[in-house]
């Protein structure tokens, strides 16, 4: 997979290195580009950004200026993700998905956002597009919430992770919450691990944190439960 980023802030993604992305970096399993979106301006000054038609506070990050960069960076088939917190909620589900993709552009806005003819000028032109927010709370700009997508979704990608199976088992993969897990010692400041996991037996086991499963998604993401 091939993952482009564009950003004002292309040193933010240094990260991109240190991280367990790094080993799948160096695996081949996915090739990352970040760019600088002022290279694709023409002032002196690297103007990103202009007022809002309308009034109201706040810049407005301009269409030419983004349009340039992208009519350079996207190749046929690629997937657009615009990170917002006015887009759909991102999930593991969505994460799975994108993980398929042979190439995610990933335009991080600041200020108010990216002017909105952007999103709707690639979708006119066949590419897919994707306005995602990582929660209900808002971030400065869109780098944040690219770097978490980008960890949520590679690790996702056959052959990243060592054990395929703590993949399935994890949170959010079934939809439900992960029972908890313990490891040794037993016995740890008079708190005991839950004797079912030193008996062997593992049909009991597998039930015991199936139950947890349940009883943790209720008290604390009852909205999974539908
Ligand atoms: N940009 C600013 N806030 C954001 C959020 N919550 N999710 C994704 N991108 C954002």
């Amino acid at each position: 997979m091939r993952i482009d980023v564009l950003t004002i802030f292309p040193e933010f993604f240094q990260v991109l290195d240190v991280s367990l992305l790094g080993k799948a970096r160096q695996a081949a399993l996915v090739d990352t580009h970040v760019h600088d979106l002022r290279d694709w301006t023409h002032d002196v000054h690297g103007t990103v950004d202009d007022a809002p038609f309308g009034g109201g506070a706040g810049m407005v990050m301009k269409a030419d200026v983004w349009g340039a960069a992208l009519d350079d960076v996207l190749q046929p088939g690629a997937h657009l993700v615009i990170p917002s917190p006015a887009g759909t909620r991102f999930t593991q589900g969505q994460a799975a998905e994108l993980a398929t993709e042979s190439q995610l552009v990933f335009a991080c806005g600041r200020y108010e956002g990216i002017d909105a003819r952007v999103a709707q000028h690639y979708a006119k032109a066949g590419f897919s597009v994707s306005e995602v927010s990582l929660g209900d709370y808002v971030l400065n700009g869109g780098e944040v919430a690219a770097f978490a997508m980008i960890e949520a979704i590679t690790r996702l990608i056959p052959g990243f992770m060592g054990n395929a199976q703590s993949i399935v088992e994890e949170s959010h993969s079934d939809g439900l919450l992960e029972y908890p897990s313990y490891t040794r010692p037993a016995s740890w400041r008079g708190l005991d691990v839950p004797e079912v996991l030193l008996s062997g037996h593992h049909a009991k086991i597998a039930q015991w944190r199936h139950d947890q499963q349940l009883a943790r998604t209720r008290e604390r993401r009852p909205d999974l439960l539908g």
